[in-house]
């Protein structure tokens, strides 16, 4: 059903890229929720095994085969590789910069670059997909050192270009939890409304929490 949606598997504005998960990726992943600041408030826990990372990327790649998630790494430019020409991070020249971003958005399918230049920085997807009500759950997380730099704003916006603009979505959905400031914050700043308040709606680590339902309707 409605499968005639273009898969975007790489989408950048010039900034930030975001390109289809891969195999490779198991080891990032794996790094990624051993870290209890980044999990704090997420169903991801550690795996068990770098091992158990690979199966679950593996899965996952099978639910982007299904279109029923599809999982995005987070990629900047390479620091290492940048040039004299490259772009400031100050987050505040991000903020009027919507204009030109929607510009220099580009998406293209089934096309990878290498990504030997760019650095790994996070992961975004979307899940909980149902394609009869076309709409889905924003799940991000960014690796600490790359806090408060503006890249889950311009990921989550990516994200919601891929998700109104080629799959035709007409809601995407955050769930978060009531304490998870950083993430209420993001996603207000990226145009979500607080819809209500699920309680006790996620278990995480043996706890109950309240979560804040947001949501952007295209
Ligand atoms: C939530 C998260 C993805 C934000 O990523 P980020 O790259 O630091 O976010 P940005 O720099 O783009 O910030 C965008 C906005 O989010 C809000 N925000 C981000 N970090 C914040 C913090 N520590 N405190 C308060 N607001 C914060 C702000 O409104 C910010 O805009 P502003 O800087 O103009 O005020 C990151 O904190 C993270 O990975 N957290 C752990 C995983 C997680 O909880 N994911 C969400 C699950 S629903």
């Amino acid at each position: 059903m409605y499968y005639n949606q273009e898969i975007v598997e790489e989408i950048d504005d010039g900034d930030i890229y975001l390109r289809k998960l891969t195999k490779n990726d198991a080891q990032f992943l794996y790094n990624g929720a051993k870290d209890k600041r980044i999990t704090k408030y997420m169903v991801l826990a550690p795996f068990p095994s770098l091992g158990d990372a690979k199966k679950f990327v593996k899965r996952v790649l099978e639910l982007w085969e299904n279109r029923q998630q599809f999982s995005y790494i987070i990629e900047i430019e390479n620091p290492e590789y940048k040039n004299s020409k490259s772009k400031g991070k100050n987050k505040n020249k991000n903020k009027n910069s919507k204009k030109n971003k929607d510009k220099s958005t580009r998406s293209k399918k089934n096309k990878r670059k290498s990504a030997k230049n760019r650095l790994r920085i996070g992961l975004i997807n979307l899940w909980n997909i149902s394609w009869t009500h076309r709409r889905a759950e924003i799940g991000i997380w960014i690796v600490p050192s790359h806090w408060r730099y503006g890249y889950g704003k311009k990921a989550v916006e990516l994200i919601k270009m891929v998700g109104f603009q080629h799959l035709e979505f007409k809601r995407i959905e955050a769930h978060v939890v009531t304490q998870n400031t950083p993430s209420i914050n993001l996603f207000l700043n990226c145009g979500f409304l607080k819809e209500c308040v699920l309680r006790k709606y996620l278990q995480l680590r043996g706890k109950f929490y309240d979560t804040i339902l947001f949501a952007s309707i295209s």
